[in-house]
């Protein structure tokens, strides 16, 4: 199947007490690159290897969190099938006119059941990642040798009431998958569930919680394990606030490390993971494995990293 409709999460904006704590913390650290200024109480980002103008976006604000995510489509003409699609499930859009968001074209913008903005775009202007697309090598100029080496953003995790809800409007509207669910092993309750819209094990997950519009984690790829250790190195060196230490995921298999941002926003970095087809069967964990599910290496759930949330 060649992709098509909602390309990935292409944008996610977030908000941070303070400017200068969260540059030191998303550029000097992290090592996304600084693609746009020109707002006041914002600052714009990209990982190294992104081709799209911006891909991170922080907002000053008093509470923190997760301000919308947005996703690019393929074709600009997908906008009204979904709003259409989004009719179905009693929900309005909203658009705004190419130029409102920095480099961007026109987006449709909505409000999931769990209370969380989603903004969708075919467009963004493109920076492009340092290297010429004839003979481009291998390592963008200074890529690699910035903070953790991100390669891109990856996904995100967010959290609500109604995951199910979630589930039948980006299956029947925008065509993801559920590759993997936790489940109570009692009642069969989905806890938290895992959607593909591409070849990624996950694109965005749900997690059931009682307040609406809650945010648990934005998430980079790494090219490799050494990577992830150099990041873990940073994290230790300069004193960043760890949630989980190097471990590996029973969900999606991937390398991970999870760290808080200064406002408390968890950010992951990770490596590896299977490739998803469509038509690779959904795989349930259920409570009696949450330790596992989470983190592969023992069966101890860690309370912090299940319920702390923005
Ligand atoms: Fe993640």
């Amino acid at each position: 199947m060649a992709l098509t409709g909602l390309l990935r999460v292409g944008e996610v904006c977030l908000r941070v007490f303070d400017l200068d704590e969260a540059r030191r913390h998303y550029g000097d650290r992290i090592g996304l690159i600084e693609t746009y200024q020109g707002e006041d109480d914002k600052l714009y980002y990209k990982c190294p290897d992104e081709h799209d103008w911006y891909s991170v976006v922080l907002r000053q604000a008093d509470q923190a969190g997760v301000e919308y995510i947005a996703f690019k489509t393929l074709n600009d003409a997908d906008l009204e099938q979904y709003e259409a699609g989004l009719s179905e499930f009693g929900i309005g859009v909203t658009y705004v006119e190419a130029g409102a968001y920095p480099k961007s074209g026109r987006r449709m913008i909505f409000t999931l059941p769990t209370g969380h903005e989603i903004h969708i775009y075919a467009h963004k202007d493109q920076i492009g990642n340092g290297m010429p697309t004839r003979n481009p090598g291998t390592i963008p100029d200074e890529g690699y040798i910035r903070g953790m080496r991100t390669v891109r953003l990856d996904h995100v995790l967010i959290g609500g009431p109604d995951i199910g809800a979630n589930r039948e409007i980006f299956s029947k509207v925008f065509g993801f998958v559920v590759s993997e669910q936790l489940v109570d092993h009692e009642t069969e309750t989905p806890l938290a569930i895992f959607m593909s819209a591409s070849t990624k094990p996950h694109d965005i997950a749900f997690l059931l919680q009682p307040e609406p519009n809650r945010f648990h984690h934005l998430s980079f790829l790494l090219d490799s394990i050494n990577d992830l250790y150099h990041a873990a190195d940073l994290i230790g060196k300069h004193e960043i606030a760890i949630d989980v230490a190097p471990n590996r995921h029973g969900v999606t298999r991937g390398a991970t490390i999870y760290f808080f941002d200064p406002s408390g926003n968890r950010n992951e970095v990770f490596t590896g993971g299977y490739v998803h087809y469509p038509d690779t069967p959904t795989l349930t964990w259920d409570t009696t494995q949450v330790g596992r599910a989470t983190f592969s290496h023992d069966n101890l759930p860690r309370e912090s990293f299940l319920n702390v949330l923005t």
